[in-house]
């Protein structure tokens, strides 16, 4: 299609018109300067505000309008800085247990699938961190944590054949599931994690409603129930944070109820995302560094020159390694986990001469952005230093959009990049790692349908580090 027509162009999409474009200018006017006339997403799946049952109607990337900005707004708030601080003892707590794991393979000589190793990484810090469960996925008698988030992941996908029933019914499903309590696309995997939060839920509001203060870390779920109750109370914070409160998107009334099944479907989707997102991250990450032992000998010499060998890394510690994070911006260049996003219009506009209907769906194509060889010359080559503060100055910012942009930009990026960064800091100081023999070059094949996957297992050995 871009060959013919170019990098803008219109189609049908499932009978919804699409314009797809890569055109950077184009991409500003919707994500930044006309973004209010583009808040909506399209999905699949849709929202139902007045499903009171359903945790995957009320996860945010779903909802609309005055809703999603109700949400949004009062859940930024728990992942401005000073809050993720608080969670960061559990982010230590699962790294260190990663350790372990990696240890016993080392000291077998035994090949470890990064995908199982990070996965379960990822489940561990995000069962800990956002609902204080004491989860340790890497042992296998917790596998009914582990067999629902895969199974979710699996009906959740773009392709699946429940996700594809919903989209072609979608008024007869949305009738159903609300008024049974039935969830469509995964009932068992809904129902097993539904009943995990109403237990943490109804534990921190009597926490909350009789003052009593916990030991220890608070967990996310905690955060997200005391941050409603500040905003709820008109409190707020400083605008530190814009790159997630984005100030300039104007919330019709502040003060408005988050309800109960709502904060589920936001700590049920920050779960997943955190195993599917970030779990692709880190398993790149460390694949990469695996195939490349000359970076993996600068980061592990940068961590070791800014975090010493102390055992409880801090956030200035993590923010402080910054080839670190040189790295997962390539990697994350490289394979985004979403490898397209788009935007609704909400009413008949014209941008750069192009009249666009009323709800057209505006698609742009990150991994291709990410793969233009005008932004990023030899796009195939895996290279930390492209983010070299002055290379990146060169760069316009929408080149890079792993988390999107805008005000409807991935709420979780800090939240995503300190696990990562936790897990490595942790890793790589103490073991090298090397490549499976059968392992495939870089760049590995991938499949883009839904979120990016591998299509290969990736395998990788551990050496303890002298
Ligand atoms: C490397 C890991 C991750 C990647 C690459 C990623 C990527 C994305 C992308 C591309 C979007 C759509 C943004 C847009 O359309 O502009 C998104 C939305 C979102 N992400 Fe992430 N994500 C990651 C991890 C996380 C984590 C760990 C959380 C939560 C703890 C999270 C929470 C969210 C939320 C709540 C939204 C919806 C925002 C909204 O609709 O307002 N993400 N993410």
């Amino acid at each position: 299609m871009k060959e013919k027509y170019g990098k803008t162009y219109g189609s049908y999409v499932y009978g919804i018109k699409e314009l797809h474009t890569e055109d950077l200018d184009i991409m500003r006017e919707v994500f930044v300067k006309q973004a209010n006339h583009f808040l909506n997403r399209t999905f699949i799946v849709v929202a139902d505000p007045k499903n009171d049952h359903s945790v995957i109607r009320n996860i945010m990337p779903l909802q609309q309008g005055e809703n999603w900005k109700r949400i949004r707004y009062a859940s930024a708030i728990a992942f401005t800085t000073g809050k993720l601080r608080k969670i960061l003892p559990h982010f230590n707590k699962s790294a260190h247990m990663l350790v372990r794991e990696i240890e016993y393979y080392a000291n077998n000589d035994h090949e470890i699938s990064v995908h199982g190793l990070m996965q379960k990484f990822g489940l561990t810090l995000n069962a800990r961190a956002i609902y204080g469960l004491e989860i340790n996925a890497f042992d296998e008698n917790n596998s009914a944590f582990i067999k629902h988030a895969k199974q979710f992941m699996k009906d959740f996908s773009f392709f699946s054949p429940k996700a594809m029933f919903m989209s072609m019914f979608p008024g007869i499903v949305r009738w159903f599931e609300r008024y049974t309590d039935y969830e469509f696309l995964s009932n068992d995997a809904a129902k097993f994690f539904k009943k995990l939060l109403n237990q943490q839920y109804n534990k921190h509001l009597d926490e909350i409603q009789n003052g009593i203060v916990t030991e220890g870390a608070p967990d996310f779920m905690q955060i997200l129930m005391e941050a409603i109750e500040e905003e709820n109370k008109g409190q707020y914070i400083s605008q530190d944070d814009e790159d997630i409160m984005h100030s300039n998107i104007k919330i019709a009334s502040k003060k408005q109820h988050v309800r109960k099944i709502e904060i589920f479907g936001q700590c049920f989707q920050f779960l997943l995302s955190g195993f599917d997102s970030t779990g692709l991250t880190s398993i790149m990450t460390l694949y990469i560094l695996a195939k490349h032992p000359e970076i993996q000998t600068k980061l592990r010499e940068e961590i070791f020159h800014v975090c010493g060998d102390k055992e409880e890394l801090d956030y200035e510690d993590l923010r402080g390694c910054h080839y670190m994070y040189q790295i997962i911006c390539e990697t994350l260049r490289m394979y985004p986990p979403a490898v397209r996003t788009n935007r609704e219009a909400d009413s008949e506009l014209v941008i750069n001469g192009i009249r666009i209907p009323k709800g057209c769906q505006i698609a742009v194509p990150i991994y291709l952005i990410h793969y233009d060889d005008k932004y990023y010359p030899n796009p195939q080559k895996f290279d930390p230093d492209r983010w070299l503060p002055e290379e990146k100055a060169k760069r316009d910012p929408l080149t890079w959009l792993p988390f999107g942009y805008g005000p409807r930009n991935c709420l979780g990026l800090r939240f995503a990049e300190l696990q990562i960064m936790m897990g490595l800091a942790h890793i790589i100081r103490k073991f090298e790692f090397i490549a499976a023999e059968t392992s495939p070059d870089l760049p590995v094949d991938i499949s883009s349908k839904g979120t990016l996957k591998t299509i290969t297992e990736l395998f990788v050995k551990a050496r303890l580090h002298n």
